[in-house]
């Protein structure tokens, strides 16, 4: 299929490109300057070559997983940038998944002062949500992603043929972050992905590139109407506020970020209907479907037996003011209203939330 396109129009536009094979047009977008691939070790022997073009450039693979969302990665990334010869026209490369995009993403803004990050995610999660948009984070001990900047890519490249060696459990966290964009959507977007379900779970990329544009175009329309978070911007944070909850509670690494999410979107429907603020009374039953579908929990249960974890009602709602998107340590939660309907900035007393986490 030709690649899908799909321009992000912040205050320096993007294009990102999607579909089968579309790595091989990110030499582009880097230019003729000089530029470094920041990948993983995992992600390396498996896709580094699809960047035909950009066969001679240096590359640096961190190590896979979240110890790499750390200021001593970015300094390690940092001095292989200026080893490599990087000037203020080069650019980086960033080809992995969201710990990748991140870490590669800080790097970038911080060289300096700031040259170019071209995006390639290779998890369905990162495709559909962190590629796009310009946060990128490490953590510090007192917390996930507390050190960050909002640098926007120069392009983002979407290869949806990567998505084949992608395990299990990973395509499933990315079904969370995509039934979430879904939701926010609207109608034509979540009816596409409960349409093309089994040829998702079978990793048909042409079906995949479709929903993976989808996404994008909300995230994009979302991302250009709020760069820089001050308001509309938090409605992508639906279904993360518990998800926080549930990854605190459970000790961070045991859920995978992005199943963690899919529960917490059954969980802001329970929140919905029980602060009166539901109005499709059907959409738990419906949204509760298609998480079981593409594998993922709708409930705290399948979570619990899944993942070996207690997650007790009293340590998620400590969970949940643990959450920095909170104010002053009082959850406020993004709840939907309907599909393609989301209220932000909901308040949620302790029993609510106990009856919620109890249920
Ligand atoms: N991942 C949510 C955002 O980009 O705002």
């Amino acid at each position: 299929m030709e690649p899908l396109a799909v321009d992000v129009a912040t205050a320096a536009p993007y294009r990102v490109q999607i579909g089968p094979g579309v790595l091989s047009l990110a030499a582009a977008a880097a230019g003729d300057a000089r530029a470094l691939v920041l990948t993983d070790a995992n992600v390396e022997p498996l896709h580094r070559e699809r960047l035909s073009g950009l066969a001679e450039a240096p590359t640096v693979a961190v190590e896979p997983g979240e110890t790499s969302k750390s200021l001593g990665a970015v300094e390690e990334v940092l001095e292989a940038m200026a080893t490599a010869g990087l000037d203020r026209t080069s650019a980086l490369v960033a080809l992995g998944g969201g710990v990748v995009g991140d870490l590669g993403g800080l790097a970038a803004s911080l060289y300096m002062r700031g040259i170019d990050v071209v995006q390639c995610p290779t998890t369905l999660l990162a495709q559909v949500d962190a590629a796009v948009g310009g946060k990128t984070a490490v953590n510090l001990a007192a917390g996930k992603n507390l050190a960050g900047t909002f640098h926007q890519p120069r392009a983002v490249f979407v290869d949806t043929a990567v998505l084949a060696t992608l395990p299990e459990e990973e395509l499933a966290a990315g079904f969370g972050e995509t039934i979430k964009t879904a939701l926010i959507g609207g109608e034509e977007l979540l009816d596409k992905v409960e349409a093309a379900a089994d040829r998702l779970l079978a990793r048909d990329p042409d079906a995949l590139a479709e929903v993976v544009a989808g996404c994008v175009r909300v995230k994009a329309a979302v991302v250009a109407g709020d760069e820089r978070e001050r308001g509309s911007r938090k409605v992508l944070n639906l279904g993360h506020t518990f998800a926080h909850a549930i990854e605190h509670a459970a000790g961070y690494g045991r859920i995978p970020h992005g199943v963690a999410v899919g529960t917490g979107l059954a969980l802001a429907l329970a929140a919905s209907r029980r602060l009166g603020i539901l109005e499709d009374g059907d959409l738990p039953a419906r949204v509760r479907t298609l998480l079981e579908r593409l594998g993922l929990c709708p409930t705290l249960g399948g979570l619990r037996s899944r993942y070996d974890v207690p997650l007790e009602p009293n340590s998620l709602v400590a969970g949940l003011r643990h959450d920095k998107k909170g104010r002053a340590g009082a959850p406020f939660l993004v709840v939907p209203r309907a599909v393609g309907a989301i209220e932000l900035d909901v308040p949620a007393d302790g029993e609510a939330l106990q009856a919620i986490f109890g249920a």
